[in-house]
């Protein structure tokens, strides 16, 4: 348990608990406000989010500040991301289960200290880690599910958005009923 930010990233930033720890330019500790009421979580680093140590930031990236900016989200302003592996996997495959177990006690640590009202799981990994073993993003994307007073929302990678664009309408209505949610549930996200 920490006491605050910059003691957890301290402490993070030296962390050896899985071998990704060994291929890792930067660790991907996470970006934006700390006091945010909503929390994104994506899968893992890759080679772009390695090299510069900050979440999202290569052509995926790139489409979910689109997704985000169309709903008045800024990932400097009114929102936090943060991934479910915090080192880059070689190659950008999955990270394995007991990489994820490994550092899951870091994004819990930072769920901890920043009380979200809602967390979106971007794409697969994090949404079948986090809100159901047996998530499947095409069905269930968009849903809002109360898990421990926190409304988890799972919707599409924009990884696999880039690879098939037919989902970029469904993915949009995904952000459009996370605005919703964010003006019925959140007090300063919007004011931010
Ligand atoms: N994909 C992710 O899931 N996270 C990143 O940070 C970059 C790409």
């Amino acid at each position: 348990m920490y006491n605050n930010w910059d003691e957890l990233k301290t402490e993070c930033g030296s962390c050896r608990k899985c071998p990704l720890a060994d291929g890792r330019t930067n660790l991907v500790f996470g970006t934006g406000n700390e006091n945010s009421e909503v929390l994104f979580i994506g899968e893992g680093p890759g080679e772009q989010e390695d090299l510069k140590g900050e979440p999202f930031v290569g052509r995926s990236g790139q489409l979910l500040d689109k997704y985000l900016d169309a709903i008045g989200l800024d990932r400097k302003k009114n929102i936090y991301i943060a991934n479910m592996v915090k080192c880059r996997p070689p190659h950008n495959r999955d990270p394995k289960p007991e990489e994820q177990d490994a550092c899951i006690g870091w994004l819990r640590e930072q769920v901890r200290l920043m009380k979200p009202k809602i967390i979106v799981c971007v794409g697969r990994i994090s949404a079948t880690k986090l809100i159901d073993p047996n998530f499947k993003v095409t069905k269930q994307h968009g849903e809002f599910i109360e898990k421990n007073g926190v409304l988890m929302m799972g919707t599409f990678h924009p990884a696999a958005l880039l690879r098939n664009p037919n989902n970029k309408p469904a993915a949009l209505e995904d952000f459009l009923a996370l605005r919703d949610k964010i003006k019925e549930i959140c007090e300063h996200t919007y004011t931010d």
